[in-house]
């Protein structure tokens, strides 16, 4: 495995993954294919822009012609797919394209991966999949539950995977990862969101009660799971990948304003997301058999993020006051009701 197609690779995660694997790995030579939605930013890649290693491609993972192209003139023999539509909130507003890049993109990646006789396949999914878990921790047997239009093209997606490896012998891994926190996430995700909001006194609207549970994970304990199941992970299986730890979205959001220094005033609670997921909690003991630990617990990953958030307004502010965000922010929030203050 050298030269390695990091699909989504100009997002959040994925440019952390490049990052990772270009500094892990000083024999392989990375391939970042990214469409350039609203998500993808050449900012989150501008360190590696001189690496003689590394190549970016503008593109579409459903675009069957330019995928081909890529993997011939790159000499492909990996590759780890996080091109998605990613944001819950807006696979409610528009699912279109959710299904077009999370499954049927996936579809494509699949079919250039089974032409090139990849090594390996890697598809990076989501504990969504599983749906709420309001007590116990899920495992990568337990049956998929979808419940958002985001979380069922990601479960279209991964059972495909799957049945390439049945159907074809293909060798796939999947891993399923909690909630990522961390540099160059996009600032319509809760953390960035309310850590922005916060810098700039503007109100954290918390859905409903704000007694819903995440798994707040680093971002590189993430790209350092992915890692390891890439490497050492058995083709045909499922990988989960999360601290196993959980906070309550208002016990998060008065950490946040701690850390940035704001009164608790700035919470209001507004209209619940429709099908909002109470809890979501991994077993990942398949995973920690590898060898793989979580470093970060959530108050220093959430101390991090914090602290980068303050040191790059310059990366976040443009994002914030263009209309783009701006038009969706007044789509996702402005017809919300204000339920309680504090
Ligand atoms: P992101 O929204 O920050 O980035 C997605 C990237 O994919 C962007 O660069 C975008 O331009 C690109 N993209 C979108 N459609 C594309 C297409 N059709 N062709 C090529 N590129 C396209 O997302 P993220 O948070 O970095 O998530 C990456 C992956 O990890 C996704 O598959 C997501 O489902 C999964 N995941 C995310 C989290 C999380 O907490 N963020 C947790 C678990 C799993
Ligand atoms: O669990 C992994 C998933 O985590 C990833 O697969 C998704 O790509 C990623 O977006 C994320 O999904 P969530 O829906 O959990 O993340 P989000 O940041 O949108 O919301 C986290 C929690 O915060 C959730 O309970 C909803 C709540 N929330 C979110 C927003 C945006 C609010 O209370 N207010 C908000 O404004």
């Amino acid at each position: 495995m050298q030269n390695v197609l990091i699909t989504g690779g100009a997002g959040f995660i994925g440019s952390n993954f490049s990052r990772y694997i270009l500094q892990k790995y000083p024999d392989y030579r990375v391939v970042v294919y990214d469409k350039l939605t609203y998500a993808g930013n050449l900012e989150n890649l501008c360190d590696l822009r001189g690496d003689p290693r590394f190549t970016f491609v503008r593109g579409d993972i459903a675009d069957a012609a330019l995928v081909d192209r890529v993997m011939r003139e790159h000499s492909i023999d990996c590759i780890v797919n996080f091109a998605a539509e990613t944001h819950v909130d807006r696979s409610l507003l528009e699912p279109g394209s959710f299904i077009m890049t999370d499954v049927y993109g996936t579809y494509v990646l699949l079919e250039a991966a089974r032409k090139y006789q990849v090594e390996r396949y890697h598809q990076v999914s989501t504990d969504e999949v599983y749906g709420a878990k309001l007590e116990g921790r899920s495992v990568e047997s337990d049956p998929l539950d979808s419940r958002s239009p985001y979380s069922a093209s990601k479960a279209g997606g991964d059972l495909l995977v799957l049945s390439y490896y049945t159907s074809f012998g293909l060798p796939v891994t999947i891993t399923r990862g909690s909630n990522n926190i961390g540099p160059y996430q996009y600032p319509e995700k809760v953390v960035p969101l309310f850590i922005t909001n916060a810098i700039d006194d503007q109100p954290l609207p918390i859905y409903g009660d704000g007694q819903q549970m995440r798994d707040y994970q680093y971002v590189l304990d993430h790209c350092e799971g992915i890692d390891v199941v890439l490497h050492r992970g058995q083709p045909g299986q499922v990988y989960n990948v999360g601290t196993e730890v959980e906070t309550r979205n208002l016990d998060m959001a008065r950490l946040i304003l701690d850390l940035v220094g704001k009164p608790y005033s700035l919470i209001q609670h507004v209209t619940d997301r429709p099908g909002h997921d109470r809890r979501y909690a991994l077993d990942c003991s398949r995973l920690r058999a590898l060898g793989w630990r979580s470093r970060h617990s959530f108050a220093e990953a959430l101390e991090k993020t914090v602290r980068w958030y303050l040191e790059n307004e310059a990366w976040w502010r443009p994002i914030k006051e263009g209309s783009y965000y701006r038009e969706y922010y007044a789509r996702n929030y402005g017809h919300r009701q204000v339920l309680a203050k504090g």
